[in-house]
């Protein structure tokens, strides 16, 4: 049979992310037709509709559930939303590709993978930073023995300023909102799962986050099945902009990555060198990587090939989340099967 040419989507959640997605699959993928926005919020929905060539809005997901000419779509809402529309976009059919995390709680993620088995659908999680072309290469270099038996990593995530309060009370707090795509790129620059972490927090940027119950500074020891072992740090404030580095040593060298720069220009006076600040946030930094992984979304789904962030990719980073704040409140290495 031949391949499907075209793929048609419905993005649910017009905010941040569902903005951009939406723009990427009406404008910048060839293969994608998208059809129809929904946001509780009507204005959300209507903007997003008017930029994406005058598509059709609702304020309610399920007109895009219902819609026979959907195959697929983009769930983008916040995050207390996902695992409930994951369950009915299965049923109705829809493949799905789903921002991260799944949810908080691991019950909720285990129904909703439960619904996608169980109605024959794929799921991809928006874990974009795989896509980058960056980590990539790094990941490259580990699986094809570039720089020898990996023994040890440095993952440096800091972003240029912590979200609202408001926010941070709802996140559920810095392993799960930040952390956790520190915790996917661990396992899939290593290529080995997890097995142990040992997690340090403080509050130096906020105490209101302190007050809201985060915390705002962390870095956790991971030690992996291949005998590696790894740091993450996390703060939500570098001052000089987002902080996107990480470093793997290994038994014949090593690789790192730098980040990544508006442009190249360099200034030289007498008294110093100097550049302009990184790329300030996400938006900006992984873009090309948001592209990416919607396209392979798509691509997977017209070929009827694997997606390459599986539901199990999105459950995994929630369980180390877990243990890495057992690990901050108990003052331990924390194993991954305690969470279970
Ligand atoms: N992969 C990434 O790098 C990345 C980056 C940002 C956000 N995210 C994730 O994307 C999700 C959205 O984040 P955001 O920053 O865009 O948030 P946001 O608050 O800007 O947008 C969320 C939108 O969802 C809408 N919404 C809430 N409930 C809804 C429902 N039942 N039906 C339809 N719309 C609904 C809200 O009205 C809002 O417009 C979160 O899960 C977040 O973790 C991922």
């Amino acid at each position: 049979m031949a391949e499907q040419e075209k793929l048609t989507f419905g993005v649910i959640g017009a905010g941040r992310i569902g903005r951009l997605h939406a723009q990427h699959l009406s404008q910048r993928i060839a293969r994608a037709d998208l059809l129809m926005v929904s946001d509780i919020d009507e204005e959300a929905a209507q903007q997003c509709a008017e930029a994406c060539n005058g598509i059709r809005c609702s304020t309610d997901y399920h007109d895009i559930l219902s819609d026979s000419d959907i195959d697929a779509v983009l769930i983008c809402s916040s995050t207390d939303t996902h695992a409930q529309i994951i369950e009915e976009a299965a049923a109705a059919g829809k493949h799905i590709f789903c921002e991260k995390p799944i949810d908080h709680d691991l019950g909720k993620i285990d129904q909703a993978l439960a619904a996608v088995e169980k109605a024959g659908v794929m799921l991809q999680v928006g874990f974009n930073r795989r896509f980058d072309a960056n980590y990539r290469r790094v990941r490259q270099a580990v699986e094809s023995g570039e720089i020898g038996e990996p023994h040890l990593m440095h993952i440096i995530s800091r972003d240029p300023g912590p979200p609202p309060i408001e926010y941070i009370k709802v996140s559920g707090g810095i392993f799960l909102d930040m952390t956790i795509h520190d915790f996917d790129m661990a396992r899939f620059l290593m290529g080995s799962e997890v097995e142990e972490v040992y997690a340090a927090g403080a509050v130096r940027v906020d105490p209101a986050i302190g007050d809201a119950g985060d915390l705002d500074t962390v870095m956790i020891t991971l030690k992996f099945a291949n005998g590696a072992i790894a740091v993450i740090d996390n703060s939500r404030k570098a001052v000089y902009g987002y902080d996107q580095r990480v470093e793997v040593f290994g038994s014949k060298g090593c690789i790192s990555t730098a980040n990544s720069y508006s442009n190249t220009a360099t200034v030289q006076t007498q008294d110093e060198i100097r550049r302009d600040l990184p790329l300030n946030f996400f938006m900006d930094r992984y873009v090309d990587s948001y592209l990416d992984e919607t396209e392979q979304f798509l691509q997977a789904v017209l070929t009827k090939s694997p997606v390459p962030v599986s539901g199990s990719d999105g459950r995994i980073p929630v369980v180390m989340a877990r243990a890495s704040r057992k690990s901050y409140e108990e003052n331990r290495p924390v194993r991954m099967d305690e969470i279970e």
